[in-house]
């Protein structure tokens, strides 16, 4: 059976995007019962609705608190169905109301090697710090920003005339391989967290990709067809 999942987003939606490619190729075994966004305007509503994807928005800005705007999510998320919560460049903090209602259920993507540079401006505070090499991290939700037990990392080479787009696209060419692969893990329920560990059942070892300034390493590596 598919792992039925809300994926949730706030902008572009390309890990949205990647996620659902990856679906209609048959090689991620989940199915996307809904999308749901906080913004009007993100694009990533626009894919869903080209994939025939139940989508809506709920507007936190519409609420009185955080945990009201939280319980209005969990509801839709229950009434879809989905056993899961993907964050896809979601920008709103999520209280403990909502991650104590998907325990061990809730995955981020981070456009940051975790535990450096949290927050929403990975990208643009890892070229202003001049890194050598950044990535991103797929990671389990935990109640602290951009904190829990990471499954999965990728690290691009960082250069000095690089700029938070250049960077960011870099990175962002990777966060579309990484998370389907993690998604995928959570579906076949390889993935079992021990404190800040989390152990992937036959992982594979590290795998290097690409060439030159498109190099990468990826740990632990891809599956066949990721
Ligand atoms: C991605 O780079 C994602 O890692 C980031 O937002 C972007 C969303 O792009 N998320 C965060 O910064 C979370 N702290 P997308 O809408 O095209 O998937």
């Amino acid at each position: 059976m598919p792992l039925k999942t809300a994926v949730l987003i706030s902008g572009s939606g390309s890990n949205l995007q990647s996620i659902i490619d990856r679906i209609e190729q048959g090689v991620l075994n989940a199915q996307i019962t809904l999308v749901l966004s906080n913004k009007s305007n993100a694009f990533g509503l626009e894919r869903a609705s080209r994939h025939g994807l139940k989508n809506k928005i709920i507007e936190h800005a519409s609420f009185r608190s955080r945990e009201d705007f939280d319980q209005a999510m969990i509801k839709e998320i229950r009434d879809s169905g989905a056993e899961a919560v993907i964050l896809a460049g979601f920008m709103r903090i999520l209280t403990p109301l909502f991650i104590n209602s998907f325990p061990g259920r809730i995955l981020n993507i981070h456009p940051a090697l975790l535990p450096s540079f949290p927050g929403v401006h990975g990208q643009k505070q890892a070229a202003d710090y001049a890194v050598k090499i950044s990535g991103c991290s797929v990671h389990f939700v935990d109640e602290k920003m951009d904190h829990g037990p990471i499954i999965i990392q990728a690290a691009v080479p960082a250069f000095a005339q690089d700029d938070p787009k250049s960077l960011g696209s870099r990175i962002l060419a990777l966060e579309h391989r990484i998370y389907p692969q993690a998604i995928q893990w959570l579906a076949q329920d390889r993935l079992r967290i021990a404190g800040r560990r989390v152990e992937i059942q036959n992982s594979p070892g590290p795998l290097l990709v690409g060439k030159d300034k498109d190099s990468a390493i990826i740990c632990p590596g891809l599956e066949k067809n990721f």
